[in-house]
């Protein structure tokens, strides 16, 4: 838990952390990114922080890894590279950086730590957690493996160190459908995520693919019904849904993909309306790459990717704290199934 008041002294007093248009007009080129979704006003309060971390970042020799889910002051201000789980998780493979700050959620700073465990791995706020990690445990895996004995367990990167360390291999939204055909076995376990499990399992009938019952509180609560009659109300609008979204939506929806898969597709196909059914950062970090493109449509916010903020991420490069810490032997056995889905993606050109 923070203690904010400490945090924002103790900032004031290392940093000159006041709003300042000055500075703001200086880093008119960092601003140029998103200036389409943030205002001025907040540029001129933001740009003291994004200054503050990009020289510090340089002093610690460190790089910021940040999903596409971050708001774009830290997308486009402060990190040295974004993506969706799988891109971020092989850049934790390459970097030569001592610190790594993941912006992001809890598992993906676990699992830079378990590719890269010679590195510092920052995680500005500890309570950034994910409803999909928190539905099970390694006794959960062990539970399934009991009802399919026999059947390999895929789990999804949105699992702790220690349900990857009871998996056979990991996946993510990017690489899920071919991870699972490549199983040699005829049932595959796939947890956490049942809506996940369930769209992979209409791409690859010749598996049996059973799952756990665990969700994504962001996916879940869009239904195919608001994306009917948003379609029927916007009709030349594209759907574009996130794999995490129960079936019945991503049928309703004209594409489906991990979220630099929906970058992918947008970028690609420039359609005049575009409706994200994802995270609401999406749209506003390549709302300024695609002017062509409008943005339209409800998204829904993640309560665990938001606790992530430029003031947090300036206190963990200051204080090189809070660190993530994984436990060696669950760290090795979470390394092969990582490296597992890592390998034998690059096998399947992914
Ligand atoms: P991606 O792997 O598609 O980036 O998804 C991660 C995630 O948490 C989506 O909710
Ligand atoms: Fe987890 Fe869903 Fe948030 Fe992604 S969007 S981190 S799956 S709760």
């Amino acid at each position: 838990m923070f203690d904010l008041v400490t945090m924002r002294s103790s900032l004031a007093e290392a940093y000159d952390l006041a709003p300042n248009p000055d500075l703001a007009a200086e880093m008119a080129e960092i601003y140029a990114r998103m200036d389409r979704v943030v205002s001025p006003v907040d540029w001129a309060i933001h740009a003291p922080y994004v200054a503050a971390i990009n020289s510090l970042k340089a002093k610690r020799n460190a790089v910021i890894l940040a999903h596409n889910y971050m708001t774009p002051d830290i997308y486009h201000g402060v990190a040295d590279f974004v993506g969706d789980s799988l891109q971020l998780a092989i850049e934790a493979t390459k970097t030569d950086a001592d610190v790594i700050v993941q912006c992001g959620v809890h598992f993906m700073a676990e699992t830079s730590k378990i590719l890269s465990p010679e590195k510092t791995v920052l995680m500005p706020d500890m309570d950034a957690g994910c409803s999909l990690a928190e539905s099970i445990t390694a006794a959960g895996i062990a539970e399934m493996r009991a009802k399919y004995p026999g059947a390999p367990v895929v789990s999804y990167v949105n699992t702790t160190a220690e349900v990857k360390a009871a998996s056979d291999i990991c996946c993510t939204s990017s690489n899920a459908a071919q991870i699972v055909a490549a199983m040699d076995s005829k049932t595959v376990i796939m947890t956490p995520d049942q809506y996940l499990a369930q769209n992979v399992a209409r791409e690859v009938p010749q598996k049996n693919v059973v799952w756990w019952e665990g969700s994504c509180i962001v996916h879940e609560q869009y239904t195919a019904e608001d994306i009917n009659s948003f379609r029927e109300w916007h009709p030349d609008t594209r759907i574009i849904a996130h794999p995490e979204c129960p079936p019945s939506v991503v049928d309703a929806s004209d594409f489906s993909g991990s979220t630099s898969g929906i970058i992918d597709y947008v970028t690609r196909e420039k359609p005049k309306h575009a409706m994200l059914v994802t995270e609401c950062s999406m749209a506003s970090n390549i709302a300024d790459a695609l002017p062509e493109v409008e943005f339209v449509g409800p998204c829904n916010m993640c309560p665990y990717m938001k606790k992530i903020t430029l003031e947090k991420v300036l206190w963990s490069l200051h204080t090189l704290n809070p660190e993530v810490v994984v436990e060696e032997e669950v760290a090795v056995k979470a390394r092969l199934a990582v490296q597992r889905m890592i390998d034998l993606s690059r096998q399947l050109g992914i």
